[in-house]
């Protein structure tokens, strides 16, 4: 998707589609007379008759004779309250309607009553992401046909002449965040016999070369060097190799860099404590946190901010079989501290320690990662919002707010010192599994037993990584959450 500026007047912007963001109000804002004039009056209309009244994700689509072809207005509810994360949806509500309308690209703009003094430039980034979130679509593995709907194929934003210049460095901003979400949310949309843990080696070792950093793949041999005994016990009932992929991005000599860890799990099946038959197909998205860094390494090196970034992802298979690891069995951690299994299907906070250990050779100045860990989120928050914990509240604050900027949201949950029995083990040093209760903080606890000498924050993204509601603003399936947060997080961080 491409994205452009433009500073033309609303009336003369020629397009298929010209999309409004609009606040909630009962006449139609003035700079949009001529829009109404060239669809007959249609919009004034349906506002004195209360059809549309501006409210969020309401659209109202009118049929013109001026230059643009057709119009939406797309609501953002009250303009006092309207926010960067407003315009950002309004953009995917209309990006969304454009492919359906199968329109190819389309213009939008925010009528000027409604800014609530956003910026052109935030307004220019959050209307692009937005773009790419609603204008999405997965047809790699359908035959072409008449019905098919690709996705869009950009977007021109409308912005005021005077601040063309620096709405340009947000649409630049917000190009590169695109990029680097739609890399992730195809990567997660792979089915799991395309995308293997070789598969995302393989992606990674792609971007390294299209962007010039390094990137490193541990494959069985080096990570029995390594002693990463975790991933391999999670990796050792599958005929896939497993993968531990390091990206190395220098934008800052020798600072202490951010390391971003993704979880990278191709299939859970559960292994041998295998999982429930329905709805199992989903779990090709175990691998959404992997995505997720993986995202932000296209971001990164579009947009090269002084920083310093290492990614690491730990990816396998979780299957079972004659070789899998079994329930009691007790493994050696790259950390090394032993862990009895009692769950194999808790895969994920195991190829996630050894990632975390492994990380103490960075000297950190913060970790974060971020795992589709548990079904317990999703009972506790829902789709709406990832649980964060860690270890430092300061960078669970940083992490929280990068996410409020970038439409992702996170929750706090506690890892009190009380609740660290959930992962006390009678035969080893922890176990992987606690009981019912505190499902994700047994998974946090579990994480922060191998976190050492740096601050860290876990994300729990096992209800935002993707999901099976249509929206207004969004298709189903996977969402690359993550990658506007930790895009949001690094650039505040590289002080751009
Ligand atoms: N990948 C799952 C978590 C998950 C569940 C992600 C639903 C997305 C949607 C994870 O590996 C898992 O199986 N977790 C177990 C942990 C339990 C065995 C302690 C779970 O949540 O049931
Ligand atoms: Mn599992
Ligand atoms: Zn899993």
């Amino acid at each position: 998707m491409n994205s452009t500026l433009t500073a033309q007047p609303l009336p003369e912007i020629e397009t298929p589609l010209l999309a409004v963001a609009v606040a909630t109000g009962a006449t139609l804002p003035a700079a949009l007379a001529p829009l109404d004039q060239a669809t007959g009056g249609a919009l004034g209309s349906a506002l004195a008759n209360g059809d549309f009244k501006g409210k969020r994700d309401e659209t109202l689509l009118a049929y013109g004779n001026g230059k643009a072809r057709r119009v939406l207005l797309v609501g953002m509810g009250k303009a006092n309250e309207v926010t960067v994360s407003a315009v950002r949806r309004a953009a995917a509500v209309a990006a969304k309607r454009a492919r359906v309308l199968g329109t190819g690209r389309f213009a939008f703009g925010v009528a000027a009553e409604a800014r609530n003094k956003l910026t052109g430039a935030a307004i220019a980034q959050a209307a692009v992401e937005g773009a790419a979130h609603g204008g999405w679509a997965f047809v790699e593995l359908k035959r072409p046909s008449d019905e098919l709907r690709a996705a869009i194929t950009g977007v021109d934003v409308v912005v005021d002449a005077a601040e063309a210049k620096v709405a340009e460095t947000g649409r630049v901003r917000g190009d590169a965040v695109a990029a680097g979400h739609l890399l992730a949310r195809g990567l997660q949309m792979q089915p799991g016999n395309v995308c293997t843990p070789t598969y995302l080696a393989e992606q990674a070792q792609a971007l390294g070369r299209t962007h010039g950093f390094g990137v490193t793949v541990l494959g069985p041999a080096e990570l029995r060097a390594e002693g990463m005994g975790a991933l391999l016990a999670v990796a050792q009932g599958s005929a896939q190799e497993p993968r531990f992929i390091v990206l190395d991005y220098r934008g800052a000599g020798d600072a202490a860099p951010v390391v971003i860890v993704g979880k990278g799990i191709t299939f859970d099946s559960g292994g041998i404590s295998i999982k429930p038959a329905a709805n199992m197909e989903e779990m090709k998205y175990d691998m959404s946190g992997a995505a997720a860094v993986l995202g932000t390494f296209e971001t990164l090196g579009r947009l090269r901010p002084a920083l310093n970034v290492v990614g690491l992802i730990s990816s396998t298979e979780n299957l079972p079989s004659g070789t899998a690891v079994k329930p009691g069995d007790v493994i050696k951690s790259h950390f090394g501290k032993t862990i009895e299994i009692v769950n194999t299907d808790a895969e994920g906070r195991l190829v996630l320690c050894d990632a975390l250990s492994y990380a103490r050779r960075y000297k950190p100045a913060a970790v974060i990662d971020a795992a589709t860990l548990t079904g317990a989120v999703v009972i506790a928050l829902g789709n709406q919002a990832s649980a964060v914990m860690g270890n430092d509240d300061a960078l669970a604050a940083e992490v929280r707010d990068a996410g409020e900027r970038a439409g992702e949201r996170c929750w706090p949950l506690p890892l009190w010192d009380e609740y660290r029995d959930l992962v006390k083990s009678d035969i080893a040093d922890v176990k992987n599994s606690g009981g019912r209760g505190a499902g994700s903080i047994a998974g946090g606890w579990f994480l922060r037993e191998f976190v050492e000498g740096y601050p860290w924050v876990h994300l729990d993204i096992a209800g935002t990584a993707y999901t099976d509601n249509e929206a207004p603003h969004q298709v189903k399936g996977p969402t690359a959450f993550g990658v506007r947060l930790f895009s949001e997080f690094l650039l505040r961080r590289a002080g751009t």
